[in-house]
This record gives C-alpha cells, sequence and structure tokens, in this order.
C-alpha cells in the first residue's frame, strides 16, 4: 500500500460508498469524494478529504474529477428509475483515457453480467428490470472495450447491510458466482484492497460473494 495514492471515489454517499471511504482513509489513502450533494458526508468524513461536487452524468464534471488520481472507484448505482449507468461509466472511461498516465479503474458492476450463469442474469431480469440490466450491460461492455485504462469489474452477488467481516469470495473463473450474499462493508473491502491488488485487473471481472 502506498499513502500517496489517490483516489476519487464515484458515489462516495451511497451505501458501499460511505464503507469505502471510510475504510480507505484506515489504510491510508488520499480520497478525493465526488457527490452530488456534499452535505450528505458526514462532517468527520468531510474534514478529511476533498470533496468534488457534479454530476456523473456530465462529462465535463468527470472529467474534473478524474484528473491527477491514480486510482478511480465506482460505487454509482442509479436512483429509482433513472438509468445512469451507461453514461455515467462511459464519461468516467473516456475521462481517464485522456489522462496523460490513465489511472486504474475499479468498477462495481453487477451479478449476471459476463461470466454468470444465464440462469442467475434470467432471475436478475426479474428482479431489477429488463431496462436496468440493459444499462449495466451497456456500462459493462464499454469498461471491457476499453484498452487504454487499466480496470477492474466488480461483480457481486446480492448486498445486504449486515456488519461485515472483512472476508470475501472472490473469482474470474466463468460461471463461477458465488450465490453467498455480501454485506455492502465487505464489497467496500474487496475494493479497497483492490487498489494495491493487481491480480484482479482485466476483461472478464470478478464475481464477488459473501465469506462467514
Ligand atoms: N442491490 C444489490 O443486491 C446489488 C448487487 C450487485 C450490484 N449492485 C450495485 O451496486 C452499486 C452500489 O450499490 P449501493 O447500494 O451502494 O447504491 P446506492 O446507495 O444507491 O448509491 C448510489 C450512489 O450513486 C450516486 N449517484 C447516482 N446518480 C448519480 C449522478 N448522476 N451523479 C453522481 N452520483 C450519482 C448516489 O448519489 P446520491 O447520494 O446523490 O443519490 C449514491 O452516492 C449499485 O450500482 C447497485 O446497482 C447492487
Amino acid at each position: 500500500m502506498n499513502p500517496q495514492t489517490k483516489i476519487v471515489v464515484f458515489g462516495a454517499t451511497g451505501k458501499v460508498g460511505t464503507h469505502f471511504v471510510e475504510q480507505a482513509l484506515q489504510v491510508g489513502y488520499q480520497v478525493r469524494a465526488f457527490a452530488r450533494n456534499r452535505a450528505k458526508l458526514s462532517q468527520a468524513v468531510a474534514d478529511k478529504i476533498e470533496i468534488l461536487e457534479g454530476d456523473a452524468l456530465n462529462s465535463a464534471d468527470v472529467e474534473r474529477a478524474v484528473a491527477d488520481v491514480d486510482v478511480v472507484v465506482s460505487c454509482l448505482g442509479g436512483t429509482g428509475k433513472r438509468l445512469i449507468m451507461q453514461t455515467a461509466y462511459n464519461n468516467i472511461m473516456t475521462a481517464a483515457a485522456k489522462q496523460p498516465h490513465p489511472p486504474r479503474c475499479i468498477m462495481i458492476s453487477s451479478v449476471g453480467l459476463g461470466g454468470t450463469s444465464w440462469l442467475i442474469k434470467f432471475m436478475l431480469t426479474l428482479i431489477a428490470g429488463k431496462g436496468a440490466i440493459a444499462d449495466f450491460e451497456k456500462a459493462d461492455r464499454r469498461i471491457r472495450e476499453e484498452t487504454a485504462v487499466p480496470f477492474v469489474l466488480v461483480r457481486p452477488y446480492a448486498l445486504t447491510d449486515k456488519p461485515g467481516n472483512g472476508r470475501y469470495r472472490a473469482t474470474q473463473k466463468q460461471n463461477a458466482t458465488f450465490m453467498q450474499p455480501i454485506p455492502r462493508a465487505d464489497v467496500a473491502r474487496f475494493m479497497v484492497d483492490a487498489v494495491a491488488d493487481r491480480q484482479w485487473d482485466g476483461k472478464l471481472g470478478v464475481q464477488l460473494g459473501g465469506k462467514k
């Protein structure tokens, strides 16, 4: 771990994002939070990080956020029926590719995509809806097609708000979904670990599940 590592976090006010920011600070990383509304960040956290207000759907906002960082982390998610993933992830990857030294991008996606069985994808479509899955799928494809930017695609199984235990199961094998719900805190732990651990970089994406 290099404490000089500077990370911009998209979705820093969300459930996974809040855990990520807290854990990244504990490890000692420098954190820039990208948020639509800075008031959603706790004062204790806000005092320790740089905050950039903006909208992930606005490419100029995203370019400002991605400038001068070593790592981009996205914990973004659509709110209500708003589908944001394709546009937001295109903005992030485009901005990252433009940097003189493109940052590594650690991006949350979903189980049910690339390398997951058709049955899980079918179940997910019933739960989340066709539109949301199609949006995630396009975002996922945009990331995998990027050649100028190293990336980790994180595909967690069902998220829970239970306390984390710092453990997870992760694999890049095809069709190897772990059907074990995972606390959001442990998804964040995986993403923090991935900042220093390059074993998960690559096109296939990482299937992630909980571990007792
Ligand atoms: N539920 C599951 O079982 C499951 C499984 C696998 C993957 N996932 C995915 O995991 C991701 C994280 O989940 P979560 O529960 O942490 O989500 P969440 O709490 O809803 O957080 C979403 C974050 O995205 C931000 N955001 C939304 N639109 C934005 C925009 N236009 N510009 C900037 N920020 C924007 C939100 O900001 P505001 O605070 O301003 O709204 C929030 O910080 C989601 O993509 C989710 O679909 C979920």
